[in-house]
């Protein structure tokens, strides 16, 4: 027997918890999950842009509750884990999506830059999956874990000097997969999403100075990404539509990486 198709992109039910979800590509996915039934907790530093944030979605009729916590502490993603657990009773999804960037040349990269890029952008990962399979995942032997990657952790970039960035974002696509072989046999899946060029608060510096219509005209779609062009695949990824699906590594880049490795 077969399942409707709008039954299985139901996340009627669930609760999502996403890091970095106060504004940019995390806000996009919360919008997606939420508007698919989930109840959404957002997490990030700035407790005003969480409060604007929420309240977006809460106008648009989604459950949604968050926490400020800087993600790259590990007794912060512990109290968000136990706030989220307390506040919503079990997480079934969750989004890594909180990351930084530093650009600097190779030889002049500073130290403090590169320890605080691995540490948001792959130790984070670590923490919260860590944390959330724990308390929920693994007891329940189900549960959807999409990490945010990057073209720019596909291949090296000819335009940009960022270091550890593009080697935190190659981090978070093994973390991935190696993840997806230890906990698929516990009913939880792990894939990632490698977005192309979107316009957001990170990257509007990178977007002005290689210029939107260079990076359009470089992708077979001729585009960069916008406010929806991340919706459908992190819903696929996180509901029952996604339950054959781990493991995998999703470019949404207007077809950039195909043509153009890690441009
Ligand atoms: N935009 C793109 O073109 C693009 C392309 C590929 C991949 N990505 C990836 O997509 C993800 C989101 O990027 P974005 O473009 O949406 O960037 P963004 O607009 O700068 O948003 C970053 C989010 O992460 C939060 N954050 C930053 N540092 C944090 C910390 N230490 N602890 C907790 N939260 C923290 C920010 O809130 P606070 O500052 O208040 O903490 C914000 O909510 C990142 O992983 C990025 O690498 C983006």
């Amino acid at each position: 027997m077969s399942t409707p198709v709008q039954h299985l992109f139901d996340l009627t039910g669930k609760t999502a918890l996403v890091t970095g979800g106060s504004r940019g590509l995390g806000l996009q996915i919360a919008e997606s999950l939420g508007e698919a039934g989930a109840k959404v907790v957002l997490t990030s530093r700035k407790a005003r842009d969480l409060e604007e944030a929420a309240a977006s979605l809460q106008d648009k009729g989604i459950d949604t509750r968050w926490i400020a916590a800087d993600a790259s502490d590990p007794a912060e993603v512990r109290r968000v884990v136990a706030e989220a657990m307390e506040r919503t009773g079990h997480l079934d999804i969750l989004v890594n999506n909180a990351g930084a960037t530093w650009g600097a040349p190779m030889a002049d990269h500073p130290l403090d830059a590169w320890d605080k890029v691995m540490n948001l952008n792959i130790r984070s990962l670590f923490l919260f999956a860590q944390a959330v399979g724990k308390a929920s995942m693994l007891p329940r032997r189900t549960g959807r874990i999409l990490n945010i990657a990057s073209i720019a952790g596909l291949a090296g970039s000819l335009d940009m000097a960022f270091i550890a960035y593009a080697t935190s974002k190659g981090a978070v696509v093994n973390f991935t997969r190696q993840l997806a072989g230890e906990w698929g046999p516990h009913g939880i899946t792990v894939n990632a999403l490698a977005p192309g060029f979107f316009p957001s608060k990170m990257t509007q510096g990178t977007l002005a100075a290689l210029g939107v219509d260079r990076l359009a005209a470089a992708a077979p779609l001729r585009r960069i990404g916008d406010d929806d062009d991340l919706k459908g695949a992190a819903l696929l990824f996180c509901s029952q539509a996604g339950k054959h699906i781990t493991g995998q590594i999703l470019a949404v880049d207007g077809g950039l990486s195909a043509v153009h490795q890690g441009a």
